[in-house]
């Protein structure tokens, strides 16, 4: 049977202490669909204790190392140590804005596995790319180098980097046929496991794509951005679901 379906809210640059008013709202509203919300570092620690459980919190980066002299920059055992459940590895925004290879990606995955946490690792072609037929090609290197040598607690995000608050998203024919090809990496590469991960679509997911991009074959959830700052839009996401 396919699996139930996880909803991710990435806040990115946003959410000043009031904001956790809406996490406040997504937690109370007890949703059937499992929703994680990734906050901006300075809101984790008030994140994890509002949301009591009901509602796991992640960072949105972390580096490859434990500890030391990179001012700046939070580590995956920080994180773990203020609560959090997991992280994301390899936006694009992260690609783009602080040029992060795919070996950098791969080295930030293994560290936060190996610090405990859950790691969404961020794969999705530029709209260069996809003009230029491109795309499965890209998603194809970003995999192969961004994923550590097994899949456990790892999970796979494809945002089409064109789709990103843009209000654009691929048609859901397009969604299903790079969601098809990703299996289909992971299976030849891990195996079983490949079968079995989760790989969530993320770019411009509203309350009224949802369903639509959410239903199709081996889409297992959604990363959201712009709509995941409104409790309301979230819940309605989720209930889409
Ligand atoms: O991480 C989330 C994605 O980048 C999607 O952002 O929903 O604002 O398009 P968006």
């Amino acid at each position: 049977p396919p699996m139930q379906p996880l909803i991710v809210g990435n806040w990115k640059m946003n959410g000043l202490v009031a904001a956790l008013g809406e996490l406040w709202g997504m937690s109370q509203a007890r949703p059937e669909t499992e929703i994680w919300i990734a906050p901006p570092f300075t809101l984790i620690d008030r994140a994890v204790s509002l949301a009591a459980g009901r509602i796991a919190i992640g960072g949105q980066d972390c580096h490859h190392s434990t500890s030391g002299a990179h001012t700046g920059c939070i580590s995956a055992a920080m994180l773990a140590d203020s609560g959090a459940k997991f992280v994301i590895t390899g936006h694009s925004e992260r690609r783009t804005d602080n040029h992060e290879t795919d070996a950098q990606v791969r080295a930030k995955t293994i560290a936060a596995r190996a610090a405990g946490l859950t790691v969404i690792v961020c794969v999705g072609e530029t709209e260069a790319q996809r003009d230029a037929g491109a795309h499965e090609s890209t998603v194809t290197e970003q995999l192969d180098a961004s994923l550590p040598d097994d899949l456990t607690d790892i999970i796979i995000a494809y945002e089409p980097v064109w789709a990103i608050g843009t209000g654009r998203t691929p048609t859901p024919e397009d969604v299903a046929a790079m969601h098809a090809h990703i299996r289909a990496n992971l299976v030849a590469r891990f195996g079983e496991a490949g079968q079995g991960a989760r790989i969530l679509y993320g770019g411009s997911v509203k309350p009224e794509n949802a369903a639509l991009l959410l239903g199709q074959p081996n889409v297992g959830g959604a990363l959201v951005g712009g709509a995941s700052l409104i409790a309301t839009s979230l819940l309605a996401i989720a209930a889409a679901a």
